[in-house]
């Protein structure tokens, strides 16, 4: 079965074509990080304008690296939400027609499904059930993944995402957007122990997550202190580090909790390589595994909404035939009717 994968739910435009027998074809991905640099965040109606200028030609470009047609195709999955209400609709209402038109099924799916199962994509993919850490700009949460479509939320941000801990944190520093691989680029030649953060929530007992506070205190130590170029790069490895040691203690806490022994990363957070060296090195002293997807399935793209597509399709998800797209929805609430009724 081969399924192309659509992704425009914010500002990176994605195609991928998946084939169920033999993996990825091909993907490629646009980034309007450029367009929205300016603004110092995403402009909503730019990022639909690009998506419709982007959306096309990249489509056929992965058709062509695979050596495809559009007859070919079995099946259209694309992003319903949550997310940019007009970059989605970009997506659903090429993927919609598309699929209308060659007589298939377009399928649309939950953009944090995806990050979910995006792991999967790898040659050694986890088995379920994983705890999986999803830190990306709009989530930090910790979920229980039981098998497709049925999840359980052990944990949860009270405020700010992680993601956006990092983004507003560079803003402060006088960075560019995204922030995340701005400070993990500072604060490699920063030195430690200079500053200390808080790290909230770190012992709550509970598996939640807040990070306004330490965008706060980040806030309050550059206005008490003078900034050189060294003491910014100082203050962006503590916040990277308070950052790093929150969510690699809550994750293991889960494992603990749920009795599980597989932790898996998601989210355009989990591209920090300071993360990824501490969980592995947490994992190593627990015996766990963790799985990392490379950095470019971390972020958004169009491979994971394939995978997720196929896989809903395959365990009998019904296919969408409107452009309704869900700019907020609740994943815990998308379920997979066929299989997560109590047994
Ligand atoms: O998953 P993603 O690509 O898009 C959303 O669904 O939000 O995540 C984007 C977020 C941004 O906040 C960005 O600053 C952060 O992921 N990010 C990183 C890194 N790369 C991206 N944060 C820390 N370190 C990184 N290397
Ligand atoms: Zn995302």
């Amino acid at each position: 079965m081969l399924v192309l994968g659509i992704e425009t739910s914010c500002d990176e435009t994605g195609v991928a074509l998946l084939d169920s027998a033999t993996g990825l074809r091909a993907h490629a991905l646009y980034s309007q990080i450029d367009l929205h640099a300016e603004y110092g965040g995403v402009v909503p109606e730019l990022a639909s304008r690009d998506h419709i200028r982007r959306l096309v030609p990249l489509m056929r470009r992965v058709l062509q690296e695979s050596g495809a047609t559009l007859a070919d195709l079995d099946a259209i999955a694309f992003t319903r939400g949550p997310g940019l209400a007009g970059a989605l609709l970009v997506g659903a209402s090429l993927a919609v027609s598309l699929a209308y038109a060659l007589k298939i099924p377009a399928l649309g799916v939950h953009h944090l499904e995806g990050h979910l199962l995006a792991p999967l994509l790898d040659p050694e993919p986890p088995q379920f059930p994983f705890v999986a850490l999803l830190v990306s700009g709009g989530h930090s949460q910790l979920m229980a993944v039981e098998r497709v479509g049925q999840y359980r939320l052990l944990g949860d941000t009270l405020d700010d995402a992680a993601g956006e801990a990092f983004d507003k944190t560079a803003q402060l520093l006088g960075l560019g957007y995204p922030g995340g691989p701005a400070i993990a680029r500072l604060a490699a030649g920063g030195c430690a122990g200079r500053f200390k953060l808080p790290r909230p929530l770190l012992n709550s007992g509970d598996l939640n997550f807040s990070f306004s506070g330490l965008k706060t205190a980040v806030m309050t130590l550059i206005k008490n202190t003078p900034l050189d170029e060294q003491t910014r790069a100082d203050i962006a490895l503590e916040f990277q580090s308070a950052v790093v040691d929150v969510l690699s203690a809550k994750s293991f806490a889960a494992l603990t909790q749920t009795g599980m022994q597989r932790l898996v990363i998601a989210g355009g957070v989990g591209a920090n390589r300071a993360l990824r060296t501490e969980l592995a090195r947490r994992a190593e002293s627990c015996g766990a595994r963790i799985y990392m997807p490379r950095p470019e399935f971390c972020t958004d793209n169009g491979a994971m909404i394939a995978l997720a597509g196929l896989l809903r399709l395959q365990t009998g998800d019904k296919p969408n035939d409107d452009f309704d797209v869900k700019p907020r929805w609740d994943l815990v609430s998308v379920g997979m009717p066929e299989i997560s009724q109590p047994e």
